[in-house]
Order: C-alpha cells, then sequence, then structure tokens
C-alpha cells in the first residue's frame, strides 16, 4: 500500500539555524520558507537526490511543534511521510485494521498542496506517520 518515502520531518527551534546546517554544512538544496498557520509551522524542504527533509519550525501560539520541542530543545526527527495513491482507501485499511488516524479523520492539505492525514505514533512503531496521495 505504501509507496516512496516522501519526507523525513525534522522540528527545529530556529529554523535560519537548521537552514545553515543542511545548506552550509552539509551543501543541500533548500527550498523558500513557507508559513503554514493552519498547520502552525514554517517549513522548507532540503532537497535530496533521492528524498527530502522537511524543517519545521513552530509558528504561532498553538503550534503542534511546540510541545515536542520542549521534550526535545535541540530539535529531532518529528515524522516520516510515506506517499500513497489513494488516501481514502488506505485510511479504510488502517482503520479496518486497528489503527487511528489523528483528528477526525478528513484529509488537510499538506505543505505540498495534496492531501495528508496523519496516523497515531503508538500504532506505529512510536513513529508518527504522515500519509500523502500522490
Ligand atoms: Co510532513
Amino acid at each position: 500500500m505504501i509507496g516512496r518515502l516522501n519526507h523525513i520531518a525534522i522540528a527545529v527551534p530556529d529554523l535560519a539555524k537548521g537552514i545553515a546546517i543542511y545548506r552550509d554544512l552539509l551543501g543541500a538544496g533548500i527550498s523558500a520558507p513557507q508559513a503554514l498557520p493552519e498547520h502552525g509551522v514554517t517549513v522548507v524542504f532540503v532537497e535530496l537526490p533521492n528524498t527530502k527533509i522537511e524543517l519545521l519550525e513552530p509558528l504561532g501560539a498553538n503550534s503542534p511543534i511546540a510541545k515536542f520541542l520542549e521534550k526535545a530543545p535541540e530539535g529531532g526527527i518529528h515524522h516520516v511521510c510515506y506517499e500513497v495513491d489513494d488516501l481514502a482507501a488506505a485510511r479504510e485499511r488502517l482503520v479496518a485494521g486497528g489503527a487511528r488516524v489523528l483528528g477526525d479523520g478528513t484529509p488537510r492539505t499538506g505543505a505540498h498542496g495534496k492531501p495528508v492525514l496523519f496516523l497515531h505514533p503508538k500504532d506505529f512503531a512510536g513513529t508518527l506517520v504522515e500519509l500523502e496521495e500522490i
């Protein structure tokens, strides 16, 4: 069912510092910052030959990243994103298998303008999973 790894997301307390690590130290190409108020984050994508790294900085008072960074002040891996062909079919299969979809289960628009769903870390080996319809 799942396809390619679309990206790994890393939460950072300071986006400029995160960009400096990947652009200056590691020599990667990086997209322009994108503010996503509905997700409570500002995001950039680090372009790698086979996948992307999504750097997430908290945006606004109620950012879902803020709590994560309280526990991991230096930043850390926040979620992995897998591609699926059909998000509705994927959700049906996962729910039937006993997995929990976060929120009300309605897909939201992700950072690429495509529909996404998040899955409960407790059902996925302790890892927050994002599914993106490609
Ligand atoms: Co993501």
